[in-house]
C-alpha cells in the first residue's frame, strides 16, 4: 500500500517514516517538508533511504498523492484540516497526528487552539484513534484523529474505572514529558540550556489536552452500562517538561466513589486489557519506567491502591515519539486496512 508523510522532517513524522520503511504492507511514496531538498541532505534520511529512494519528496502545496491510499499528517494543528477535504474527496485516507480533529466541537477547538476551524463538517468522519477504545470504529474509518501524548497516558490510565461503572470521583493527573514533546522547530524553552538540570511544570492554567481527556472521560463514562454524569468527575492535570529527549510518564491520583481493594483492582485493569498487544500491567513491585518502553509501542500500567485511604495511584510510562504519537498511528493504520494489529510495531 502506497503512503504519504507530511511533515517527515519532524520528531512524529521521521519516527513514521523510520516505521513505515520497515512495515512489510508499505510503500513510502510521498514525503513532504517546507524545503524539499532538506531532506536527502538530512543525515537521518541518508541513512534511511540509502536503498529506497523512490520516494517522491515535495512540499505539501505541491504534493501528489493520488497514487496513495494514506496520507498521514506529522504538522502542527492548523495544516491537515486545510488538506483533509480534498483527500476525503479523492477517497484517500488520513491519519492526522495534530489536534485538527480531535475535539468534537470546533467552538471547543477553536477556544483552545485559537484558531478557526476549516473543515467542521468533517468532524463527524474522525474517529478518535485510540485502539484500545475505539478499535471496531477504526476500521475501514477515513480520517483518524489520532488522540495526544497526555491524554492517551491517562485515558488508558483509568479506562478500566469508567467502562462497566465508573468509580472515580476525582482524577488528577500529574504528568511529565521529555523535551521532544514540543516537537523539533527551535523553541527557547526547549533548548539544552534551559532543560538540562532542571525540572519544571508548565501550563497549570490549562493546556490543551485537558478539553481532550474531559471529553474521552466523558464519551466513556456516558455510554457505559450503568449511566452516569460525567459531569461530576473533577479533572485536572498538571503537565511538566522533563530534562530528557523522549519519554512520558503520567502518576494518576484518583479518588473512588466506593471502596475497592488491591485485589480487586488488579483483577480489573489485567482483565480489561488481558487481550490488548500493547498495554502491561506490571507486576506488584515492579514499576513503570520511560527507559522500559523507550522507542517501544508499549504502555506500562502500575495501579496501586494507597493503604487506608480512598485514592488511588496509577503509574503510566509511555514513548510519546511511539505509544503516544507516530507508533500509535501505525497500530490505526493496521486497524483501517485490516492488517494485524501488530504488524511492523513488534
Ligand atoms: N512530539 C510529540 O511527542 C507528539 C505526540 C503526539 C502528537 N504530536 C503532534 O504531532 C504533530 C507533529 O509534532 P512533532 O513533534 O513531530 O512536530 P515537529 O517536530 O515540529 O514537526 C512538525 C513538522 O511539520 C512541518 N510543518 C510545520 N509547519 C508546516 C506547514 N505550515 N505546512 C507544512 N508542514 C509544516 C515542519 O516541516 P519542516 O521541517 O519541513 O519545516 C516539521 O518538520 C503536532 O501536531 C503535534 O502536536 C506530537
Amino acid at each position: 500500500m502506497r503512503v504519504g508523510v507530511a511533515g517527515c522532517l519532524g520528531y512524529t513524522g521521521f519516527e513514521l517514516v523510520k516505521l513505515l520503511d520497515r512495515h512489510p504492507n508499505i510503500t513510502l511514496e510521498v514525503l513532504t517538508a517546507r524545503i524539499p531538498d532538506a531532506v536527502k541532505k538530512d543525515p537521518r534520511f541518508s541513512l534511511l533511504l540509502r536503498e529506497r529512494n523512490d520516494a517522491k519528496i515535495s512540499t505539501l502545496e505541491d504534493a501528489d498523492f493520488s497514487a496513495c491510499e494514506l496520507v498521514f499528517f506529522a504538522t502542527p494543528h492548523g495544516v491537515c484540516m486545510e488538506y483533509a477535504k480534498k483527500l476525503f474527496n479523492e477517497g484517500i485516507k488520513v491519519i492526522d497526528l495534530s489536534a485538527d480533529f480531535r475535539l468534537r466541537d470546533p467552538k471547543i477547538f477553536e477556544k483552545w487552539y485559537g484558531m478557526k476551524h476549516l473543515a467542521p463538517d468533517l468532524l463527524d468522519e474522525a474517529v478518535y484513534g485510540l485502539p484500545e477504545l475505539n478499535r471496531a470504529n477504526l476500521v475501514g474509518a477515513n480520517l483518524v484523529a489520532m488522540p495526544g501524548c497526555y491524554p492517551t497516558s491517562v485515558i488508558l490510565g483509568v479506562l478500566p474505572l469508567m467502562e462497566e461503572k465508573c468509580l472515580i470521583k476525582t482524577l488528577l493527573a500529574d504528568c511529565k514529558s521529555g523535551v521532544s514533546g514540543a516537537g523539533r522547530s527551535a523553541n527557547s524553552s526547549t533548548i539544552y540550556g534551559e532543560v538540562a538540570e532542571n525540572f519544571k511544570a508548565y501550563a497549570i492554567h490549562g493546556h490543551r489536552h485537558l478539553p481532550e481527556i474531559k471529553q474521552e472521560v466523558a464519551h466513556v463514562v456516558n455510554k457505559s452500562k450503568e449511566q452516569s454524569n460525567s459531569d461530576k468527575i473533577d479533572i485536572q492535570f498538571t503537565p511538566h517538561l522533563l530534562p530528557m529527549f523522549r519519554g512520558l510518564y503520567s502518576s494518576i491520583y484518583i479518588e473512588l466513589i466506593e471502596v475497592i481493594e488491591q485485589n480487586e483492582l488488579t483483577e480489573l485493569y489485567k482483565a480489561r486489557y488481558a487481550d490488548e498487544p500493547f498495554v502491561r500491567i506490571l507486576p506488584k513491585g515492579v514499576l513503570p519506567e520511560t527507559r522500559f518502553v523507550r522507542e517501544s509501542n508499549e504502555i506500562h500500567l502500575y495501579v496501586n491502591k494507597f493503604e487506608g485511604s480512598s485514592y488511588l495511584n496509577i503509574l503510566v510510562a509511555e514513548d510519546n515519539l511511539i505509544k503516544g504519537a507516530a507508533g500509535q498511528a501505525i497500530q490505526a493504520m493496521n486497524l483501517v486496512f485490516g492488517f494485524a494489529e501488530t504488524t511492523g510495531l513488534k
